[in-house]
């Protein structure tokens, strides 16, 4: 990050995903309270869906916006979710089952329009017939093929795709906090619970049928994605191991704590994790684009 007003505003930025990052657990009016700034605004009133028995998040986030996304939607559906977090390159080894009573939510990132490259991302579920709701997380963009992606590799694997659902977040490579900004908002909250009650619906009124899904189901793996370069200062580094042991694919050496490109996603979670502010990323090289395209803002999409 270079200039003093884009370090001031990464700052902010990174204060804002400090309060959230752990917050899964958080109701969605909390959570909505800390992300939109919005603590003496008063929430619409919104319909109610019929509650769900257990809700199951499945989520890939690097530096937390589609965890806490996704944390904001579970709570439309059910008062008892638990997390399951994939972002580890570890934790993705385990099964992780779900029965016909759960209803699962399978959340990920776009990135360039797609889920980010990881060879095996989300194999690692169970379903038995379990309904399932297909979240995409995008940064003010498009999130594209995401949907079709998660639902391609869910449907193989014992799931019913009843739902999908495209939320706004934060743009990691925005360090002018424009792209998807204060995302979700009290707006995109109202919608959430529109988009849970339209799902509960559907599963209370009986056969369920999988949905077909727009766009691309397999991900390239060799489609180039733009970003913004990685930047490593030695001298604030105290080799502390943080970034290594939380990288999404393994890719940072745990001793030399170098990075090797060909496996790295650019997924930034390891400057989200340094706290000696010795990684980070130069967001000048992508802020033209980010400016004068995103700063416009994009509406939740849903499909059910
Ligand atoms: C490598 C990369 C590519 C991205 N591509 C897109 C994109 O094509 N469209 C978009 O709207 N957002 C894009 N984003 C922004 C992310 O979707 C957004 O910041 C998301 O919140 C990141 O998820 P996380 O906070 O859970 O890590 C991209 C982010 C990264 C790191
Ligand atoms: S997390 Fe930061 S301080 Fe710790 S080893 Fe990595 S770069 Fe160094
Ligand atoms: S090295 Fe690459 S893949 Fe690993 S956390 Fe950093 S940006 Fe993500």
């Amino acid at each position: 990050m270079k200039g003093t007003r884009e370090d001031l505003e990464m700052k902010k930025e990174i204060s804002r995903r400090n309060f959230i990052k752990g917050t899964a657990a958080l109701t969605a009016g909390a959570a909505l309270m800390g992300l939109a700034g919005c603590a003496q605004e008063e929430a619409p009133t919104t319909p109610e869906a019929p509650k769900s028995k257990h809700v199951k998040v499945a989520v890939f986030s690097p530096t937390e916006g589609t965890k806490n996304a996704a944390a904001m939607l579970a709570a439309k559906f059910s008062d008892d979710v638990e997390f399951t977090d994939l972002t580890n390159a570890a934790s993705r080894t385990e099964e992780v089952t779900f029965t016909a009573e759960d209803l699962a939510i399978v959340a990920a990132p776009s990135y360039g329009g797609q889920i980010p490259m990881i060879e095996g991302l989300f194999t690692n579920l169970k379903g038995d017939n379990t309904p399932c709701v297909v979240v995409c997380a995008f940064g003010n963009r498009a999130a594209e093929n995401v949907y079709a992606n998660i639902a391609n590799i869910v449907s193989a694997q014992g799931f019913v795709v009843v739902g999908a659902i495209g939320l706004v977040t934060p743009h990691v490579f925005s360090s002018n906090a424009k792209a998807g900004h204060s995302r979700p908002n009290v707006e995109d909250n109202q919608t959430m619970a529109e988009f849970a009650k339209k799902v509960m619906d559907k599963l209370n009124s009986g056969t369920i049928e999988a949905m077909k899904l727009e766009g691309s189901a397999e991900v390239d793996f060799a489609k180039e994605i733009s970003v913004a370069p990685k930047e490593f200062k030695a001298e604030n580094c105290v080799k502390c191991g943080a970034c290594a042991t939380n990288c999404s694919t393994g890719a940072i050496d745990p001793q030399t704590l170098e990075i090797d490109e060909s496996k790295c996603i650019n997924c930034m979670r390891c400057s989200f994790v340094c706290e000696f502010n010795a990684r980070s990323y130069d967001t000048a090289v992508k802020r033209e684009f980010i400016e004068g395209k995103l700063s416009t803002k994009k509406p939740v999409e849903y499909f059910v």
